[in-house]
């Protein structure tokens, strides 16, 4: 079939050839460095922790990720145990015998990785000292009040301290920093000359991330911003000082996607080396029809949880009822939220005059929050009160209809319940009335009146009131297994939907919509991510794959948000069929983003990087620039 063979030659000239002749890794040593390792903030957890299987597997016993120690996310999530290395040990210990915590342990997720977590607060009372190196050094100074900046600096002059203590046993090492959190430890290590290759991947900028959610026309004015002025004026000049030296200092710079390498060549002045496109840990099934059937059963899930959210308002056909969703960071404009909620209230409308389907849109964006609200959690009470009364008076019925046929009889069907049980049915249904219409955001919000998805919903009256036909769920909180109100973790969230809307505005790369292809569900993005610009170059056309690329770069947001409409209302007038057939298309595309093929693009980095570092150690064969020839040899 047209699938397997499409990814792949869609993938030969984008992709340099295998290297045949890989490094032997014994001799080198490999230290990712992030501060999501272990900790889920956003996007960038996803590349570490997927990446992890084909990385462990090139590199094996020589390969640490490092990170910032958090108690409960080691106690849930890392199994402690010996470092293999003694250098490694050793330099553990030598920051330990000085006061700072150090963890060590395997990582308990696809590879098992080794993690090395630094404890930010035992070592926090060197915060001082760390400030004036970081400002002899590099003329860095850190406002005190910019707490994520002094945590990255304390994170960066440990993990700078340690790889000095390792480098006492002469090792080849590779240190690969992610994005501008991970900088210090970068520019550290370099400015004390600690022989070392290093990679430094920016998975955004930070000026871009501010000037597009401040509204500027960015992509139509990269070469004309003032950006030290610009950093300066949105307070966050340290931190691209921060950010732009770790850039300048590594021997090979990366980021995300081709669309963010020309970003940073504006925003931070130096050009990519490498494209390292993200990638997934495809899970292959072995029956083709294996994805559909998890649709169906996280889809059953999705729609027990909706009966109870509206409750009292169930008067739409849950088979006729589709469900849409947006998640990630919560970065209202940026995350196209704003051209979503515009484009859905279009939607309602066409859907009211022209079709009998109903939309419920989920928005899982994490917001400041105290906890569910009391009507969300008492609309699945109700539910789960209605299915144990139904399930009681089931029981009933069904003993003595057996008791009837044992005696030869069939009962009559107008006195097999009595009175009582009736009663109860009653008092069941009462429960049901409600006066409020189901609510629109799960949890009760911190800052419910300025919150900008909830402004927008008052704005455009989308109130899930019984005539609108776009219903809208905001939960606020990303989603959990062990969440009383939706016990689902994301990966069966996702697959019980039927599409994914990711309209987003700044986006280097955007997994969103990735992990929806992998999973067999359309999706929509658009060409200013990362994502988007991929699969529009590799794939011919997308959109009969379910993917759908909102044009946000050349049209005004008026026309985004028709085109975005057009996609929305066209996927709602599809039969059930075509929708399992689209499925089945969207899923094919999977090749495409694995890992397996995609990590090649960091062992290029790698392999670019140690060629810089040590140029007579490791060289880089100028007629394949793809390719390493090398000449390992241990030190002395
Ligand atoms: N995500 C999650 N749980 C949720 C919602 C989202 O773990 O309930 C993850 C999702 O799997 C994705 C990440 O959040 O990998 C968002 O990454 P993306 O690159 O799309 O955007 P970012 O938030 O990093 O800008
Ligand atoms: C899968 C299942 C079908 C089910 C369908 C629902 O394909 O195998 O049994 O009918 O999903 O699809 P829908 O697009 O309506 O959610
Ligand atoms: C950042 C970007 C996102 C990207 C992620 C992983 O968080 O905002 O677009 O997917 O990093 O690279």
């Amino acid at each position: 079939p047209l699938s397997r063979s499409l990814s792949m030659t869609s993938l030969s000239g984008v992709l340099p050839a295998w290297e045949e002749d890989e490094l032997p890794v014994e001799d080198l040593l490999l230290f990712e460095v992030a501060w999501e390792v272990t900790n889920k903030v956003g996007g960038i957890y996803t590349v570490i922790q997927t990446k992890a299987k084909i990385t462990v597997d090139e590199w094996g016993e020589n390969y640490y990720m490092m990170g910032p120690y958090f108690e409960q996310n080691f106690k849930t999530q890392v199994e402690g145990c010996e470092p293999p290395n003694p250098a490694i040990r050793k330099a553990m210990d030598a920051l330990i015998h000085n006061g700072c915590q150090v963890h060590f342990g395997r990582w308990l997720i696809e590879g098992s990785p080794y993690v090395i977590l630094f404890d930010i607060g035992s070592a926090a009372w060197n915060l001082d000292r760390w400030k004036g190196d970081l400002w002899q050094t590099c003329s860095i100074g850190l406002p005190y009040h910019d707490r994520e900046a002094n945590d990255s600096l304390i994170l960066g002059s440990l993990i700078a301290w340690f790889f000095k203590e390792v480098s006492w046993y002469k090792p080849n090492v590779i240190g690969h920093f992610h994005e501008w959190q991970a900088g210090a430890g970068l520019i550290l290590s370099r400015s004390r000359k600690i022989p070392m290759a290093t990679v430094f991947t920016t998975h955004a900028t930070l000026l871009g991330r501010y000037l597009c959610a401040g509204n500027a026309d960015f992509y139509n004015n990269l070469d004309k911003f003032n950006i030290d002025k610009e950093a300066g004026e949105r307070q966050i000049y340290h931190r691209y000082c921060l950010e732009r030296a770790a850039v300048h200092c590594a021997h090979v710079f990366t980021t995300v996607s081709q669309i963010t390498a020309v970003e940073a060549n504006h925003m931070l002045h130096r050009k990519p080396d490498v494209v390292t496109p993200n990638g997934l840990n495809v899970k292959k099934f072995s029956a083709m029809h294996e994805f559909q059937n998890l649709h169906s059963t996280s889809k059953i899930r999705i729609q027990e949880f909706v009966r109870g959210h509206f409750y009292g308002h169930l008067d739409f056909n849950l088979e006729k009822t589709l469900f849409f969703f947006i998640a990630g960071r919560y970065e209202f404009s940026n995350k196209g939220a704003d051209i979503f909620l515009e484009s859905l209230s279009r939607l309602n409308y066409l859907l009211r005059v022209r079709n009998d389907v109903t939309v419920v849109v989920f928005f899982i964006m994490p917001a400041k929050t105290n906890n569910f609200n009391v009507e969300s959690l008492k609309g699945q009470a109700v539910r789960k009160q209605l299915w144990d009364t139904a399930h009681t008076v089931k029981e009933k019925f069904g003993k003595k209809l057996y008791d009837a046929l044992l005696t030869g009889t069939i009962p009559d069907m107008n006195s097999i319940l009595d009175r009582d049980d009736f009663t109860i049915m009653k008092r069941a249904i009462y429960a049901t009335q409600r006066h409020s219409l189901p609510p629109v955001t799960t949890h009760n919000m911190l800052d419910d009146s300025t919150d900008p998805i909830l402004s927008n919903v008052r704005r455009i009256g989308l109130f899930n009131s019984r005539n609108d036909r776009v219903k809208i769920i905001f939960h606020p909180e990303f989603l959990s297994s062990t969440s009383p109100l939706l016990p689902m973790d994301y990966e069966d969230f996702v697959r019980g939907c039927n599409l994914g809307v990711f309209p987003s505005y700044y986006e280097p790369w955007g997994y969103t919509p990735g992990e929806c292809t992998v999973m067999g569900i359309p999706s929509v993005t658009t060409n200013l991510s990362g994502f988007g610009c991929f699969m529009e170059e590799h794939v011919s056309d997308p959109a009969a794959y379910g993917i759908y690329i909102v044009d946000r770069r050349f049209r005004s947001p008026e026309e985004s948000c028709n085109q975005l409409t057009q996609f929305m209302f066209s996927f709602c007038q599809q039969s059930r069929r075509q929708r399992i057939i689209q499925r089945n298309r969207t899923e094919r595309l999977s090749d495409l983003l694995d890992w397996r093929y995609l990590g090649r693009f960091y062992i290029h980095a790698r392999h670019l990087a140690l060629s810089r570092a040590f140029p007579e150690k490791f060289k880089m064969d100028p007629m394949a620039p793809l390719k390493v020839s090398n000449t390992v040899q241990t030190r002395d």
